[in-house]
């Protein structure tokens, strides 16, 4: 594809870490119900995926969720565009993620929902970029670390677009300059 500069993390590469996601979750969970909270559109790759290889019973949610303020900082303010569906309480509730950043929306997030008095609550992402956190998060699932650069694949846009590539990639500058 043109617009890729240098793959990150390859497809292979991605396949045999979230089977061995699902493999420690599923072992971690033995004799539970999970609810996979998607945190939308970057999530929803991996959600599905990942509910591939989980052994014990999985059900699904999703939540869509916008930073107010400017695109380039986060406010840390958020606003929940979608919400779920069912309640929580009582259950498992299992965060999937694509990417955590300043982890600033998954913040505000665990605060939300720990209100809302779920059996527990932890959080698996795929991507961890820790060079650019401002609010400490536990993180109880990580695929990879990445560093600190604009990531596109697998989950991420750029403009929206390229989340279905099965891969992660730095795009040219060009192409970001030009947009
Ligand atoms: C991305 C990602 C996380 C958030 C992480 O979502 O999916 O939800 O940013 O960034 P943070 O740790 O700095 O808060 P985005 O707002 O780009 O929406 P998207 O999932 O629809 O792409």
């Amino acid at each position: 594809m043109d617009i890729v500069d240098r793959i990150i993390i390859s497809e292979d590469d991605i396949q045999r870490r979230v089977r061995e996601l699902g493999k420690a979750i599923s072992q971690d969970y033995a004799g539970k119900e999970i609810t996979l909270l998607c945190v939308l559109k970057g999530g929803l790759m991996f959600l599905c995926d990942l509910a591939k290889h989980i052994t014990v019973p999985v059900a699904y949610d999703f939540m869509s969720v916008s930073s107010y303020g400017d695109a380039t900082e986060s406010s840390g303010v958020v606003r929940i565009v979608k919400d779920l569906e069912e309640s929580i309480e009582g259950k498992h509730v299992l965060i999937v993620e694509d990417i955590i950043d300043t982890g600033l929306t998954l913040s505000y997030l665990v605060k939300n929902l720990h209100s809302r008095n779920p059996a527990s609550l932890r959080i698996c992402t795929l991507l961890n970029k820790p060079a650019n956190r401002r609010v400490d998060i536990p993180i109880d699932y990580v695929g990879f670390e990445v560093p600190n650069e604009f990531l596109v694949g697998y989950g991420l846009d750029f403009k929206q677009f390229y989340r279905n590539i099965p891969f992660v990639f730095v795009p040219k500058k060009e192409y970001i300059q030009n947009a």
